[in-house]
């Protein structure tokens, strides 16, 4: 899995035991990110839709989420894994863009993301592998990379991972079936078919995600846009298409409010940080119209770019360490027995 902010790896355990508690045969995650809570569920047994907004997103959905393990040839990726490794190292965008005008990447490493992407494209394209490899790419790009685990900074020195030669490997699809969309939540979740669970994981301050993770848009893309700045982010970063309403302060509790009402389940999960702009009350309080809700809190060590700060392109501390640790807040709304019934599982 990628280094990713507000990445629920922590809370993995606890939403698959409310998950199961549940009964569910159908779950949503509607912002599925790296997919790891929507794999939980599908490693459950569950049919899973996975969305969220970014084209990195909807890659990892589609590797992990709807290829069905059962029905993929191992040999055909490992052979294909195998290929991509071979290549011979390019100098291009990627390696010119984040390794030399930024410092992302050690040059070596971008020479290799360049050759190998060109070849994803040129030779993949079009074939069930293409997404598995390009999950794959950016899953070795992100183990040799020099960040804090977001794109909005580089590290003044190079990281110890970054000298590590890149190397792809299998991402390890699952089996079973579930489906991935790209798309806003608030307009794909009242389309889609009623689901026993539905999970809603939404940002949880201004900073958005195509921001944050802007090089493996890229990297999806393959569009070799025009960057700004000191972090080189795409210039359509700027444009107001990739904004989320779940990054704006004043529109977030409608947003949230909006969702819940849209979305078709049985059971409703949403986890929220506490630091964040709802407090636990108003969180209930958006939650009530579903029914019964319980709430667990976890607490847990928070993303470690927080801990060290964040740096510009001279160095210089741009952003302070925050707290060691905070709260999340989980919770389950639904009807008042099965909730009930969730809730003496998982011991509340
Ligand atoms: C807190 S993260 C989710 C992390 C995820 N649960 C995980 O464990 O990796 C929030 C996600 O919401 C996505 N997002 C933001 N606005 C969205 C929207 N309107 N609809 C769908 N996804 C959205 C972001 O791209 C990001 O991946």
């Amino acid at each position: 899995m990628i280094k990713y902010l507000g990445s629920k790896r922590t809370l993995v355990p606890l939403l698959g035991e409310i998950a199961s508690a549940s009964g569910a045969a159908t779950a949503l995650d509607l912002f599925t990110g790296t997919t790891r809570v929507a794999r939980k569920f599908k490693e459950l047994g569950m049919t899973v839709t996975a969305v969220d907004t970014a084209s990195y997103s909807e890659v990892f959905a589609k590797t992990w989420i709807e290829l069905d393990a059962n029905e993929c040839s191992v040999i055909e990726l490992t052979d294909a894994i195998a290929h991509l490794n071979g290549a011979e190292p390019v100098s291009g965008y990627f390696t010119k863009t984040f390794c030399e005008d930024a410092r992302y990447f050690q040059p070596a490493n971008g020479e290799r993301i360049d050759a190998i992407r060109n070849m994803i494209e040129s030779e993949y394209r079009g074939s069930w592998l293409y997404e598995p490899l390009l999950t794959s790419l950016i899953l070795a790009a992100d183990r040799v990379d020099s960040t804090t685990g977001i794109q909005m900074a580089y590290l003044k020195q190079w990281s110890k991972r970054s000298y590590t030669a890149l190397k792809l490997t299998d991402p390890g699809l699952l089996p079973g079936r579930g489906f991935a969309l790209r798309g806003d939540a608030l307009e794909v979740a009242p389309k889609l078919p009623a689901a026993d669970l539905a999970y809603l994981d939404p940002p949880y301050n201004q900073h958005r995600y195509f921001a944050n993770y802007h090089i493996w848009e890229t990297l999806v893309r393959w569009d070799a846009p025009e960057v700004y700045g000191i972090a080189n982010k795409r210039t359509d970063v700027r444009e107001g298409d990739h904004r989320s309403r779940f990054n704006s302060k004043p529109d977030m509790p409608r947003a949230i409010r909006e969702l819940i009402d849209g979305v078709n389940c049985q059971t409703l999960v949403l986890s929220y940080n506490n630091e964040s702009w709802l407090t636990k009350e108003e969180l209930i309080a958006i939650c009530e119209p579903r029914g019964h809700v319980e709430v667990v809190d976890v607490d847990f060590k928070r993303y470690i770019g927080s801990q060290i700060g964040v740096f510009n392109k001279a160095g210089e501390r741009v952003g302070n360490p925050g707290a060691k640790r905070n709260t999340e807040h989980v919770l389950i709304a639904g009807e008042r027995k099965l909730v009930n019934k969730i809730a003496n599982r998982i011991k509340i």
